[in-house]
């Protein structure tokens, strides 16, 4: 029943940062399947449907969780509810992260609201017990979003704001830039705004350093059948095919940093 949406009670909120929540649910992992982290949800309010990545799994106490930036009508209507309401979850699709990188070092970046599927694989990651470095960006530091949280789980926690409150001050790309002069990563994991992505795919490519980044296009069915999220000229769907892709198959996605299509399917370039 994975196509027809959980109607789940919300067990739990975290207030985040001043525009970000995380909402916790019971997910009976036998019955619904574990997610990998990168993998979304299309999360349903009983008017409309959106996609939104699981930042939470906890495979051991059958819980998931997805932590949504107010935004727009959807994420505001959903930033509005309390504990004890309910959501309609569909899912989950999409490929999600190759989690498989024993023997690597990692660098994670996450900007903004694309520390969701990051927190959920730096927790993963504790698991597979992976050599994981976290580069968080935010506008600005009250922004920063699982600082605290992940540095108590002791990972190695770099921060870079635009305007200079918290840690570094400038863009991922120049804190990233930092890192790699006293850094050999193998491997970089990327969610962010794609105007930050395609510096970050530009900066690791001259480093010859494998990434996979995960892009976000408008979705629909969210299961690969109404061509709405396919990019050109692949004609990927980021639903299925997506939405991580590594460094050799982005190169091959012509409109990745360019343009994405709303939803009447026209063109909206960066
Ligand atoms: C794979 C994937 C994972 C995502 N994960 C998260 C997440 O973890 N947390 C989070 O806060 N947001 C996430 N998003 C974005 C989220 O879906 C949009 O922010 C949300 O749909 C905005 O709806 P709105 O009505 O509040 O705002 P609107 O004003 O309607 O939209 C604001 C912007 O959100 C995007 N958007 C709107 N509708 C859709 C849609 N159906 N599909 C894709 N993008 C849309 C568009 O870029 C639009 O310009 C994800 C998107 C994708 C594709
Ligand atoms: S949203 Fe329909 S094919 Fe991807």
């Amino acid at each position: 029943m994975k196509n027809v949406p959980n109607v789940l009670k919300i067990r739990d909120i975290i207030y985040e940062t001043p525009s970000v929540k995380t909402f916790i649910f019971d997910w009976d992992m036998k019955i619904n399947g574990i997610p990998k982290p990168g993998e979304f949800v299309m999360v349903w309010n009983f008017k409309n449907e959106k996609p939104m990545a699981v930042s939470f799994i906890d495979k051991f106490n059958n819980k998931i969780g997805i932590t949504v930036k107010n935004v727009g009508e959807f994420t505001d209507d959903i930033h509005k509810l309390s504990i004890g309401d309910k959501l309609g979850i569909r899912g989950f699709y999409g490929n999600g992260f190759n989690t498989d990188l024993t023997d690597k070092k990692i660098l994670a970046i996450g900007a903004g609201v694309g520390m969701g599927p990051i927190k959920a694989f730096a927790l993963d990651s504790i698991l597979k017990n992976l050599d994981l470095d976290i580069l968080i960006a935010a506008v600005t530091k009250e922004e920063l979003l699982f600082v605290d949280d992940l540095k108590n789980k002791g990972f190695n926690v770099s921060t870079c704001t635009n305007d200079g409150t918290c840690g570094f001050k400038g863009y991922a790309t120049d804190k990233a830039i930092d890192l790699l002069k006293n850094n050999n990563y193998d491997e970089v994991i990327v969610c962010g705004p794609e105007g930050m992505m395609i510096e970050i795919f530009d900066l690791f490519e001259k480093h010859n350093i494998n990434g996979q980044y995960s892009m976000e296009r408008y979705m629909k069915c969210a299961i690969g059948i109404c061509g709405q999220c396919c990019v050109d000229n692949t004609g990927w769907r980021i639903c299925v095919e997506g939405p991580v892709f590594s460094s050799e198959d982005l190169k091959k996605i012509n409109e990745f940093g360019k343009y994405k299509r709303d939803a009447k399917g026209t063109k909206k370039h960066y």
